[in-house]
């Protein structure tokens, strides 16, 4: 017995993912059908010029056939970006994979992220090895990094690496910016004859990644589960002590699925949905109107207490900050060296308020200094802000009772907590539901390696409706491209899929909030159930399930 492991954890290392269908009798019992053709989101002209290979490549689809035979394959494989509940798993999948192709086969896993494959830092993946990792969270198997593959010369040396290892295939298991780079990468073999396919398969907490083979990327069930035990327990705490509001911000970078997941599973008094703010273009004042109305109505019935939930992306999808953002942006790298030359965050605030627009200056002049400096913090190797680090439930908090201080019609008392939940979440031991997807993506990845598919992302449909009738696919990744203007240059990037406003998960949202606001309508999640039945232990998420009824009544009326 291993003394730093947890129980659960020595009950989850023994856990046997299940697989779909068509895979159970392993990857050499798979025959994969090409489906119809597919097309870029947009920009197909230069998407096609920039993924030759790839667009308009087929949908292919896995089913179960009678034995064949292979030779071994030797693949490689890296996690990148940010941790997810289930990258064990998927690493597992493509473990077992390979291994039911031939036992010969062989895995090494790429040092800390894309930055292992471009150095060359890899170690050899074994059973024994693995062991120790199965059906557990975190990434820590092999690490993760969020270095970005973009110059000549990394992508070479990507090259040289999977030549001198002699590799078959390289796997990337990470989220919208990773999953453009593999593709990227996919291509840049095929022209420069090495002779070694890069398939994707679709990470993060966020749930940005999807389409309509993509219903979930890995980690997001874990993930929301995780945050709305955390979210149910302080409502339960409010509604007892009734004396604290709670400003909870929640991660999920840009889209608010976490947010709208985490708001129908507890049913709180405010969920901000940043989509609708952008939507409805509102100031960040009139956010804080709408959250001091609330707060108002709830204290005339001598209610001083709620839970209220924040996206972690809210400022970058208030009209003002986006462009606020977008001007900082660019002012951060025009102005890099001078700068870095003012050691004082005032008289950068001072220099750089001077290169921004009128308005966007005025904005960041009003702010608190904390909220102005974390503004100014160096963005990510992909240019993305920081939003988790940007303190938006102080500010909010600060600023609701800044305005209730000047109504006169408020006679409440308002004391709120500030909360941030995020890093608790990505590293939970993913659910069975997560188990068992990522290790199919896994295991599917495998196959499509097997079949020399490059440039295509692992895809496993129909999940809602139980591992029984999951279809296991793969798509081509330039089918959910589009271009976006990123540091001034026009770049081919996988469109994130934000919330759909017309969607049934956020319309069955709306039409209840206004009760929520007012009542204590809590719904209390506790954690997740591992073991048990199944009704607890395999349930998916509020949104998948809404999904996917949308969709069954979508094909009922085509038909
Ligand atoms: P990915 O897009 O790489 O999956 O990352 C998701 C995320 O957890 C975001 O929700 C969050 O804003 C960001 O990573 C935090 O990044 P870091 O781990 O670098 O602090």
């Amino acid at each position: 017995m291993n003394e730093t492991r947890s129980s659960l954890c020595n009950a989850r290392l023994t856990y046997s993912p299940k697989l779909p269908f068509a895979l159970r009798e392993g990857a050499n019992r798979v025959r994969i059908e090409k489906g119809h053709a597919t097309s870029p989101v947009s920009n197909e002209d230069q998407i096609s010029k920039l993924f030759p290979v790839t667009c308009g490549a087929p949908v292919v689809h896995m089913e179960r056939n009678d034995a064949t035979l292979s030779k071994p394959l030797k693949v490689g494989v890296l996690l990148s970006g940010g941790q997810a509940p289930g990258g064990h798993n998927v690493i597992s999948g493509i473990f077992d994979g390979v291994k039911s192709i031939r036992n010969d086969s062989r895995v090494i896993g790429f040092l800390n992220g894309p930055s292992g494959l471009i150095e060359g830092d890899f170690r050899e993946i074994t059973s024994d090895f693995l062991s120790d990792f199965r059906n557990v969270g975190g990434f820590d198997i092999i690490g993760s990094g969020r270095t970005k593959i973009e110059t000549d010369e990394q992508f070479a040396k990507c090259a040289e690496t999977v030549r001198s290892a002699q590799l078959d295939c390289v796997f990337i298991i990470g989220g919208d910016d990773s999953n453009t780079n593999a593709a990227l990468l996919a291509e840049y073999f095929v022209a420069n004859d090495v002779f070694c396919s890069v398939i994707g398969c679709p990470k993060t907490i966020d749930g940005d990644l999807k389409n309509y083979y993509i219903e979930t990327p890995f980690g997001f069930d874990t993930a929301s589960k995780t945050y709305a035990q955390l979210i149910g327990n302080i409502a339960r705490d409010a509604n007892s002590a009734k004396k604290y509001w709670h400003f909870i911000k929640i991660m999920g970078r840009s889209a608010s699925h976490i947010g709208l997941e985490v708001g129908l599973q507890t049913q709180p008094n405010i969920c901000l949905i940043s989509e609708e703010v952008e939507s409805k273009g509102m100031t960040l004042a009139q956010v804080v109107t709408q959250f001091a109305d609330v707060v108002e109505a709830r204290a005339t019935s001598g209610k001083n207490f709620g839970i209220a939930i924040i996206p972690e992306g809210l400022l970058e999808f208030i009209p003002e900050f986006k462009k606020l953002i977008a001007e900082l942006n660019d002012g951060l790298v025009e102005l890099v060296d001078e700068l870095e030359e003012l050691p004082q965050i005032h008289d950068k605030v001072i220099r750089i308020c001077d290169y921004l627009s009128p308005k966007s200056s005025n904005l960041l002049a009003d702010l608190p200094s904390t909220i102005q400096m974390q503004l100014l913090l160096e963005r990510d190797p992909h240019g993305n802000v920081q939003v988790s680090l940007i303190e938006t439930e102080k500010l909010l908090i600060e600023l609701v009772d800044n305005e209730l201080r000047h109504r006169p019609s408020y006679t409440g008392k308002f004391k709120a907590i500030a909360h941030f939940f995020g890093y608790e979440g990505r590293c939970a031991h993913p659910s069975n539901f997560d188990s068992d997807y990522a290790y199919s993506l896994g295991y599917s990845a495998s196959i499509l390696a097997k079949g020399g598919f490059t440039g295509y992302m692992a895809s496993i449909s129909n999940l809602a409706d139980g591992v029984d009738n999951w279809q296991a696919c793969g798509i081509p990744t330039s089918m959910l491209m589009t271009i976006e203007r990123r540091h001034g240059k026009d770049k081919p990037v996988i469109q994130k899929a934000l919330v759909d406003l017309d969607g049934k998960a956020f319309l069955q949202f709306k039409s209840k909030r206004d009760k929520w606001a007012i009542s204590e309508s809590y719904i209390y999640p506790g954690s997740i159930q591992y073991y048990g039945p199944p009704e607890l232990s395999d349930s998916v998420t509020q949104t998948l399930k809404i999904d996917a009824q949308a969709r069954q009544i979508k094909q009922l009326q085509a038909k």
